[in-house]
């Protein structure tokens, strides 16, 4: 029998419903739309009960001689109400408990906290990041009043301080609500925020001689309610109600982590993390969510390139496809070699798969990344679909493991043409002269690298952010990227590319958008069986196989069974 949470009834604005014993009060409220307005409170950090905006009205059953609930009329128990207010955001529900969230007290003691908030609060939300999104901005049309009674100079505190390399605090916006400590404390295990000084004069500072410089310090001001902690990154950059938001998925790690995307006129300003209790909970690095810039380098590439006249020039893109099929039916399979990468996603990976068969192309690889990893989020592999790569492109060994023998035959000229896909071949052994030696070197890539200028053909593909996909996390969740932004000059998405260049060599169609791209590979991969795009959905699935070999998608927020993937990994085809 599976061990269940008994039930407790609580009443709820004149309505009795039953939730788990255990429930946090604020909680059970919001399970029933009774919000309450909160500062202090976070679902993830624990509950010091500082800021006072979560009162309520409470009761406890009125008892009989008996020891027992005496019942109402309703035959529900009679409640007493306290004489004062409570808050809801440190206590459990309990049996028969009274709660009133939108009472006169209620609301008169939400007026009252306001005001105080307010006291020596700036009011510069016209320069203030976080307009638009704030709680007290929020609070304050409910709750504020329109006129202040407070007649003495507010009290000066700290501003533009730079209390880490990507935060600048703001003290006069701080509320003190100490969530930014308790996250460093509790999430990031890294102690080095706290309170100095009484009263009114309180200020949020680091611990002497220390920074906050974690790479999770960024998640301070995701959780910060007002605008005391901004991101240097992002401060004064963009007004948020002007970005458009993109459910993606960081592409930095192996982790995968959910993240909303914001950008404006195909610049991405600021990524920002989207909950997924399975992957990332409500968190990610700060490695990871400003790892976009590349995107605007002045190193990216803006137009398909063939080598003609002795010299690397532009093309158009179906002279530099048509110049690279013509090139590769020159050469046997075992004249050929395949570099991609896992950082490519699924559908291209596919692509690439059948290309390799067209080819007959059986040496194949890609390119294992790995750096140090923390016990948070962030994972020693930084490729983020490895197991796609695993499971896609039909690895016939360990990533990585035929990179040393690709190197080789290229150095020792069996390798006529090389094939590279989002990779720099410099990275793993084989020289820029032994490059410019290869009768047919095409590459498909973002930014140019040592090898792109000896290329006999190059194509400029999009970046995680200008395409769609899938990619499988490293505990073996599928996962869907969403286009945020266009890609920038002539580059394209890597599967169009690779589609082309597949029909330009067997002359075959038939795939027009990146859906049949998905249908075919989930008709040929079994992991992937009765899958499309759109069933992967915004928080992802985790794959599990029945006895029979189909995949069952399973409702997201479960913790992933590692066992069952292996499982998976072990029936990839060879
Ligand atoms: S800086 Fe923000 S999160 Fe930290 S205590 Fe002040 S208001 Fe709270
Ligand atoms: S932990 Fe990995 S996936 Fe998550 S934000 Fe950091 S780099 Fe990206
Ligand atoms: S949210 Fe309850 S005291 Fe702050």
């Amino acid at each position: 029998m599976p061990n269940e949470t008994p039930l407790v009834n609580v009443q709820i604005d004149g309505l009795w419903h039953q939730f788990p014993k255990g429930t946090r009060v604020i909680e059970a409220c919001a399970q029933v739309r009774a919000y309450i307005p909160h500062y202090c409170y976070h679902p993830k950090l624990s509950s010091p009960g500082n800021c006072r905006m979560c009162l309520i009205e409470m009761g406890m059953p009125r008892m009989g001689p008996d020891r027992k609930p005496e019942l109402g009329a309703d035959a529900k128990p009679i409640i007493n109400w306290m004489p004062r207010p409570q808050i809801s955001c440190a206590q459990d529900v309990t049996e028969g408990m009274g709660i009133r969230t939108n009472s006169p007290l209620a609301e008169e003691c939400r007026r009252g906290v306001m005001e105080f908030l307010l006291i020596n609060h700036p009011l510069d939300c016209p320069i203030c990041d976080q307009a638009g999104e704030c709680l007290l901005q929020e609070f304050s049309v409910e709750y504020g009043r329109a006129d202040s009674r407070f007649l003495e100079h507010k009290v000066k505190k700290p501003k533009r301080v730079e209390i880490g390399p990507r935060i600048t605090l703001d003290d006069e916006r701080c509320i003190l609500c100490s969530r930014c400590i308790r996250f460093c404390q509790e999430i990031a295990k890294d102690d080095v925020l706290g309170f100095a000084d009484r009263g009114s004069h309180t200020i949020l500072t680091t611990h002497p001689g220390k920074r906050l410089e974690n790479n999770y310090s960024l998640n301070t001001v995701d959780i910060c309610p007002v605008g005391a902690l901004t991101s240097s990154h992002f401060r004064f950059e963009m007004r948020v109600w002007f970005l458009k938001e993109t459910k993606s998925v960081c592409t930095s790690c192996a982790t995968g982590c959910n993240m909303i995307i914001g950008s404006r006129e195909d610049i991405i300003y600021r990524q920002t993390p989207r909950e997924n209790a399975a992957v990332n909970s409500v968190w990610m690095c700060d490695y990871g969510r400003l790892n976009f810039e590349y995107l605007t380098s002045t190193d990216r590439l803006l137009e398909p390139a063939i080598f003609a006249g002795n010299k690397l020039q532009p093309a158009d893109w179906k002279k530099a496809i048509e110049y690279a099929a013509l090139q590769l039916k020159h050469f046997n399979g075992w004249d050929m070699a395949i570099v991609a990468s896992a950082r490519m996603t699924n559908e291209e990976l596919w692509l690439t798969s059948q290309l390799a068969r067209q080819l007959n192309v059986s040496l194949i690889d890609v390119v294992p990344h790995h750096d140090a990893g923390d016990d948070i989020l962030l994972s020693q592999d930084r490729n983020p679909n490895i197991n796609g790569a695993k499971i896609v492109l039909g690895l016939a060994a360990e990533p990585g493991a035929r990179l040393k023998q690709i190197a080789e035959s290229v150095a020792g000229g069996r390798i006529k043409a090389l094939i590279v896909l989002g990779e720099d071949p410099t990275q793993f052994g084989i020289t820029v002269d032994q490059l410019k030696q290869l009768p047919s070197f095409i590459m498909m890539g973002i930014l140019h690298n040592a090898a792109t200028p000896h290329t006999t053909a190059l194509f400029p593909s999009a970046a995680y952010a200008e395409k769609r996909g899938s990619i499988i996390n490293g505990r073996g969740r599928l996962q869907r990227l969403n286009r945020a932004v266009r890609p920038p000059g002539e580059a394209r998405d890597d599967w169009e590319i690779l589609r082309d260049l597949s029909q330009a060599i067997t002359g075959s169609n038939g795939i027009y958008t990146i859906e049949d791209v998905f249908k075919q590979m989930a008709d040929s991969v079994p992991q992937l069986n009765g899958l499309s795009l759109s069933k992967i959905g915004d928080l992802g699935l985790k794959l599990i196989a029945t006895p029979q070999g189909t995949t069952t998608p399973v409702p997201p927020g479960e913790p992933v069974d590692e066992k069952v993937f292996e499982r998976e990994m072990a029936r990839a085809p060879k």
